[in-house]
């Protein structure tokens, strides 16, 4: 079975210079594999270059065993990806149920869309109470929560976060961190996790690679990317 995101020999840049060098990773068929670094490590970059977002970039992308090659991004997201962007990019003047109808754009079978709202709500109840609630007027955890649901709306095969813990209390992160364990076990979704939360992250992810100036350097199964000295002063402070 072919992995549900391959990505060979990545290099990428946005006009003067590389800022990917060379990278090496996958996320499994129904795996969870995260994707860590600090500020300015290049995490949301990979996820352009994924995309076919970058200016310049060499490599192979595959997904489910297709290649990515000169398609543009919409079409890579029509391969069976599902995105949630850092800063969650939900509208703040719609409502929830406006902002889930956005996530199904392009799917003619609208019925199905409301069977795939109501399967939402079983994960995120809260955006049920909250149905006819502007989202800009939701808690940051709700937005999230929005955010995720609104990417899976569109029954994606992969799904990709980038920092979903940014700026949530730990135990709003721990909640969501859980639902999205909850939704790759019941709908096999596979995940790729981008988090500067590498405690969390470790704990929800089977596979881990770390990240520092447009380079992999660690990685490999979670729980040994964790043990990692290295990885342990630099981000788990230990
Ligand atoms: N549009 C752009 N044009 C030129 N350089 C950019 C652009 N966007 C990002 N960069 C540079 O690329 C490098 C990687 O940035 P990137 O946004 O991928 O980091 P990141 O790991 O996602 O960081 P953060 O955790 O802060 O989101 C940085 O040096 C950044 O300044
Ligand atoms: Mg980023």
């Amino acid at each position: 079975m072919s992995a549900a995101l391959e990505v060979s020999d990545l290099s990428g840049s946005y006009g003067q210079g590389n800022v990917l060098y060379n990278m090496n990773f996958t996320v499994e068929q129904g795996g969870i594999t995260a994707l860590l670094g600090a500020n300015g490590a290049g995490k949301t970059t990979t996820l352009r270059a994924i995309y076919n977002l970058l200016p310049q970039r060499t490599g192979d992308v595959r997904l489910f065993g297709s290649s990515t090659e000169r398609k543009p991004a919409e079409a890579v997201a029509r391969m069976g990806v599902g995105h949630v962007p850092d800063g969650r990019g939900t509208f703040d003047s719609l409502t929830v149920e406006e902002n889930l109808i956005l996530g199904a754009y392009g799917r003619r079978d609208k019925s199905a869309v409301r069977d795939d709202m109501k399967r939402m709500f079983g994960y995120f109840p809260r955006l049920q109470e909250r149905f006819t609630q502007q989202a800009g007027t939701l808690s940051g955890g709700e937005q999230q929560m929005l955010a995720i649901a609104r990417a899976l709306i569109g029954r994606p095969k992969l799904l990709i976060l980038d920092e979903p813990s940014f700026g949530l209390a730990p135990v709003v992160v721990q909640e969501i961190f859980s639902i999205i364990r909850l939704i790759n076990t019941q709908e096999g979704v596979a995940v790729l996790l981008v988090e500067q939360n590498a405690g969390m992250a470790f704990a929800l992810a089977d596979q881990a690679f770390v990240m520092e100036t447009g380079r992999i350097v660690v990685s490999g199964k979670s729980a040994d990317v964790a043990a990692n000295e290295e990885v342990r002063r630099a981000y788990l402070g230990i």
